[in-house]
């Protein structure tokens, strides 16, 4: 078997070399390392793992090119989830090694307790587990039923510290999981679930927030609105929320009852939705972008995206042409 020296160089200067097998996963290499490169969705659709293979060769699986536009991926650019070693290689992570040390939290056994369509192409899927999970209002857990060769990511849209998980779950055309959701998963089912991931998380300051959720995208929010309406200093929940919501049509807006409640219990809570088409009375017809506004934006609003990788990349732009810091951006990318 050809083998080829593999440097992880970390952007506080550690760097770790391992012997690779040709076309090794480079995420196995780091694991043989004893390190966990940052991941999300485990196959190039987030863009998370971005990294520079600054020598060398990596080739990579199938990816969606929003994440890695040809001419990033032409500087170098790569996505480690997908990176297989096809020569001796120099690879540049844009973090510090003790962001990819450590173990990761062993998950646990759960149970499916019901799958219901509740609009189109939108399945709510409630899990039971036995330990509670704690996480911060925002993250994700992976989820891998039997039968599925990898895991997915779904983010929790219940409050931290429940037996009862509840995701909100896009249907895609051909998916695996999509498809194990729609065809196989019934009540009393096993399905795996990991230790809750992400840095999407709520950050609970004084300053105001602006969210913006396109489909599925709305389950972190979710999590975040019941922390703001439950558990939070005073101040915090009295900040400025102004949630924005896209949808492609009437018919995929979902949770609406369970925001309109949660619009009770904050005061300072706004909430503006866009369609595309089959506008409902009181919605905008559009994307969530359009409601942003042109008016200057305050800039020390923490803005938080979260949807399709194209909704984010324009939510992103207009939220910085609108007067946003870029480092008060967070992203969450789902395929
Ligand atoms: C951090 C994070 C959190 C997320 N949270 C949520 C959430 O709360 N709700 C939610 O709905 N989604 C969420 N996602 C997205 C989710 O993880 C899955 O990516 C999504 O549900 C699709 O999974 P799937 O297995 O059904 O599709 P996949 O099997 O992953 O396929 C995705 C698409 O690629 C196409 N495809 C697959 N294989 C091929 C192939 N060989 N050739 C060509 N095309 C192919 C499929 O047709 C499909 O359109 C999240 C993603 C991340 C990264
Ligand atoms: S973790 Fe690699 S693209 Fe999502």
């Amino acid at each position: 078997m050809t083998m080829h020296p593999v440097t992880l160089l970390f952007a506080d200067g550690v760097s770790r070399t391992a012997e690779a097998a040709e076309g090794q996963k480079l995420l196995a290499v780091a694991e043989s390392l004893g390190m966990n490169l940052l991941t999300d969705c485990s196959n190039g659709q987030c863009g998370t793992c971005v990294a520079k293979c600054v020598s060398g060769s990596v080739e990579l699986d199938e990816y969606d090119s929003s994440v890695l536009p040809d001419d990033e991926k032409e500087d170098g650019g790569i996505l480690c989830c997908v990176a297989r070693v096809r020569g001796p290689s120099v690879i540049e992570m844009p973090y510090d090694a003790s962001e990819a040390s450590g173990e990761e939290a062993p998950g646990q056994a759960g149970t499916v307790v019901e799958v219901q369509k509740i609009a189109e192409e939108i399945v709510r899927l409630l899990v039971d587990v036995a330990t509670p999970v704690n996480f911060l209002p925002g993250q994700y857990v992976r989820l891998q039923p039997e039968g599925l060769k990898e895991p997915r990511s779904y983010s929790m849209a219940n409050e931290s510290g429940a037996t009862r998980l509840v995701f909100y779950v896009r249907i895609v055309p051909d998916g695996e999981f999509s498809t194990w959701l729609l065809d196989e998963a019934r009540p009393g089912m096993p399905i795996e679930v990991s230790a809750p991931r992400g840095s999407f998380f709520l950050r609970e300051t004084e300053r105001p927030r602006l969210l913006i959720a396109g489909g599925t995208g709305l389950a972190p929010f979710l999590a975040m609105l019941r922390k703001i309406a439950n558990g939070v200093q005073p101040e915090v929940a009295a900040a400025e929320t102004r949630l924005l919501i896209g949808a492609r049509t009437g018919r995929h807006l979902f949770a609406l009852e369970e925001l309109k409640d949660l619009q009770a219990r904050i005061p300072n809570l706004h909430i503006e939705i866009a369609a595309e088409t089959d506008v409902p009375d009181g919605c905008a017809k559009g994307y969530p972008t359009d409601l942003i506004g042109t008016g200057r934006m305050s800039p020390d609003t923490q803005i938080y995206l979260c949807g399709p990788p194209p909704m984010v990349d324009a939510a992103r732009a207009a939220s910085i042409k609108a007067g946003a810091k870029k480092s008060e951006i967070l992203c969450e990318r789902f395929a």
